[in-house]
């Protein structure tokens, strides 16, 4: 049987993703018509989904087997009330690697002192000694994909490593916490703290004014997560005021940052333009297919989103 399978996202994704869809297909001995407007709804099988494409209404896709979503985030499609069927959030390689990097050269910026560095090319001989990764606690906040696989990299290069999540996890080298309890802990032990958090209604404001007073003097806050997760009042507060000692931030509650948002201009601000991570079509290709063969096999999808929950 041909499978339909519906490319639901923007031209730019289409021409990246197309050619490794369909050599994936191809490996998979997958026979499939795979377009961005393939017809009609009702013989669609699969739709690959990035939640700003025309498909808000499910409904009329009738044959529907699932919903594979290009990205890890899906706070823009899990309460569409038209979804039926599963919908599969993205894990891949790729972008944990690239989660990775942008973390850990963050982290290291902040470590280091880079910007101390940088600043000082003027003739001027100004010995700043950094302690050792060892002695520089850094929290994670959120030890899923993304979270543990930092949390881990950053643990492998010394760092006495705190994570957080909802349910208690164990991670080799990351001592792990859960639960408010687990937060208070976790916030006050972060000279260095990132948030790796799915947004949900559990999770925004999460970083507001009383948990950014539960920080150490001078922390610095690296958000790849995304914007909501942090109250932008609470913490131009914390940073005017010096408590909170610098903050990176990748992702914001209205993208593209407006030119006028006090974060582009703020001493204490470094803004990534969200490319903290980017799903490669590449790796991200071959997930999508495997599910696709899971949906076919009868098997159970991989990275299925908990509708309850919101992740
Ligand atoms: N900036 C970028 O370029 C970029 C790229 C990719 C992803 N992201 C963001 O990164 C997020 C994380 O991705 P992921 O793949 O690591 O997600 P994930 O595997 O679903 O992991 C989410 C983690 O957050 C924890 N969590 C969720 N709600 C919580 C709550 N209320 N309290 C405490 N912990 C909670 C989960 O706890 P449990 O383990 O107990 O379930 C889990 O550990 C994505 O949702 C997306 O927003 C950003």
């Amino acid at each position: 049987m041909t499978l339909n399978i519906l490319f639901a996202a923007n031209e730019t994704r289409w021409a990246q993703y197309e050619p490794h869809l369909r050599h994936w297909l191809a490996e998979a001995g997958i026979e499939a018509q795979l377009a961005p407007d393939l017809g009609p709804p009702s013989e669609i099988d699969y739709i690959v989904y990035a939640p700003s494409s025309d498909v808000q209404d499910f409904r009329p896709y009738r044959r529907l087997k699932a919903v594979l979503n290009l990205w890890a985030g899906v706070e823009d499609v899990v309460g569409n009330p038209t979804l039926q069927v599963p919908l599969a959030r993205m894990v891949d390689n790729g972008l944990t690697e690239g989660m990775v990097e942008w973390v850990v050269g963050h982290v290291l910026r902040y470590h280091l002192d880079i910007d101390h560095a940088l600043a000082n090319q003027s003739g001027k001989w100004l010995p700043k000694v950094p302690p050792l990764a060892r002695n520089r606690p850094v929290t994670v906040l959120g030890l899923g994909a993304l979270g543990s696989a930092c949390a881990q990299a950053l643990a492998a290069l010394n760092f006495p490593v705190t994570g957080w999540s909802r349910s208690a996890k164990s991670v080799a080298g990351v001592s792990c916490l859960s639960g408010p309890e687990g937060l208070e802990q976790a916030l006050a032990r972060a000279q260095i703290l990132v948030l790796l958090l799915p947004l949900t209604p559990g999770t925004e404001n999460l970083l507001n004014a009383p948990h950014l007073d539960q920080v150490p003097e001078g922390c610095c806050i690296l958000n790849p997560g995304r914007g909501p997760l942090i109250d932008d009042t609470a913490l131009l507060e914390a940073l005017d005021s010096g408590h909170v000692g610098h903050a990176t931030l990748d992702v914001f509650r209205t993208e593209p940052l407006p030119a006028e948002h006090p974060y582009w201009s703020h001493p204490r601000v470094t803004v990534t333009p969200h490319i903290a991570s980017e799903t490669r079509a590449e790796t991200a290709s071959k997930v999508i297919v495997d599910n696709i063969e899971r949906g076919e096999q009868g098997l159970p999808f991989l990275h299925v989103v908990d509708r309850q929950r919101g992740y």
